[in-house]
């Protein structure tokens, strides 16, 4: 297969300083791409700030023979990070939201600082960085964007309802995105990595932070970058050096006319049902079903009106 490349092509890496960003800009630009590092340079829990690391990533692109440039403001200044790339390389092609912190707490203890800044950061950043991206994606009828979402998301995590809310925010975005940006070839899919690196020391044995390179997850990344990419609107997952797919599937369900609670608890085997499930990718498909069902629950009113008593439960 030919090398897949990106000549031609501007990136932001949002959090790019280390971990797993840092990857994604070096791929990235070893393969053509001109690139925004952007780093706030702050410690995890998103207190402070720093240049070093997006710049130490910038001078290893330029030693290696890439192109980059770096960006020090917060994500929530999105507009600020899309104008470096505009005044650096004149167009934005590619924006990975990756920037991230955690400030994990168990709900009682969790103060409003944990949860307005994990939203700020990783909601509010992928918001503010994208719709700033947006115009020039949306004129030059390209783009591709990737959101980062977590298992913490999908399966919820002890001491994580900020970050667990938030990124599964994140989900919701990219999916709403990938509507709206159908008609421009925009497309958007999550990421789910799992890596070892300094946001996952806290949470992983040392053992596990060493052996899950931050580089398994890459080349996954870099193909939801590539033009090539078909899909929009997915969720992938990445780690260790395995790639899939995650997906929502709706049960068949059940239609119970004019049911009581009881009438939803007695059938609740077949509501919850999961054989011949099925995945949608459109709400108006959702919405359709419930029309199907609304038209029983018409019809069964009707039955019971003329037999002159009220049907439940069927
Ligand atoms: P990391 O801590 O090594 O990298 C995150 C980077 O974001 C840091 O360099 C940090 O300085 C930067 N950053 C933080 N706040 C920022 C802000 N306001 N503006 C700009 N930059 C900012 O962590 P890692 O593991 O590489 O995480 C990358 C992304 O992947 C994050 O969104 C994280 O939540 C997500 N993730 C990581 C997992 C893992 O196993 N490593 C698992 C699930 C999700």
């Amino acid at each position: 297969m030919v090398q897949l490349r990106y000549d031609g092509k501007v990136a932001i890496v949002t959090g790019a300083g280390g971990g797993l960003g840092k990857t994604y800009a070096l791929e990235l630009a070893k393969r053509g791409c001109k690139v925004v590092v952007n780093d706030l340079g702050g410690d995890r829990h998103g207190t402070s700030s720093s240049t070093s690391m997006a710049d130490k990533v910038v001078q290893e692109i330029k030693a290696a023979g890439g192109q980059a440039v770096a960006n020090y403001d917060s994500v929530e200044f999105g507009e600020k990070i899309v104008k470096t790339a505009i005044d650096a390389f004149g167009r934005i092609d590619i924006v990975i939201n990756n920037a991230g912190i955690l400030r994990d707490v168990s709900l009682l203890k969790m103060k409003d600082v944990d949860w307005d800044l994990i939203f700020q950061v990783h909601v509010k950043g992928a918001f503010s960085v994208t719709r700033a991206a947006w115009p020039y994606m949306r004129d030059q009828k390209y783009g591709r964007i990737i959101v980062t979402s977590s298992n913490a998301a999908i399966y919820g995590n002890f001491g994580q309802t900020n970050y667990s809310a938030a990124k599964s925010a994140l989900i919701g975005f990219a999916n709403s995105l990938a509507k709206e940006g159908e008609k421009y070839n925009i497309k958007a899919n999550t990421l789910v990595p799992t890596a070892g690196s300094r946001l996952t020391q806290t949470v992983m044995p040392e053992d596990l932070v060493n052996a899950l390179k931050p580089e398994y997850v890459t080349p996954l990344t870099l193909y939801m970058a590539h033009e090539s990419f078909p899909e929009t609107g997915k969720v992938y997952e990445a780690g260790a050096g395995w790639y899939g797919q995650l997906l929502y599937y709706r049960s068949n369900g059940k239609v119970v006319t004019n049911a009581s609670v009881e009438d939803v608890a007695n059938n609740w085997t077949a509501i919850s049902d999961m054989k011949n499930a099925h995945s949608l990718s459109y709400m108006k498909d959702a919405t359709a079903h419930l029309m199907d069902a609304l038209a029983a629950q018409e019809e069964a009113n009707e039955k019971a009106n003329a037999s002159g008593g009220a049907s439940t439960g069927t």
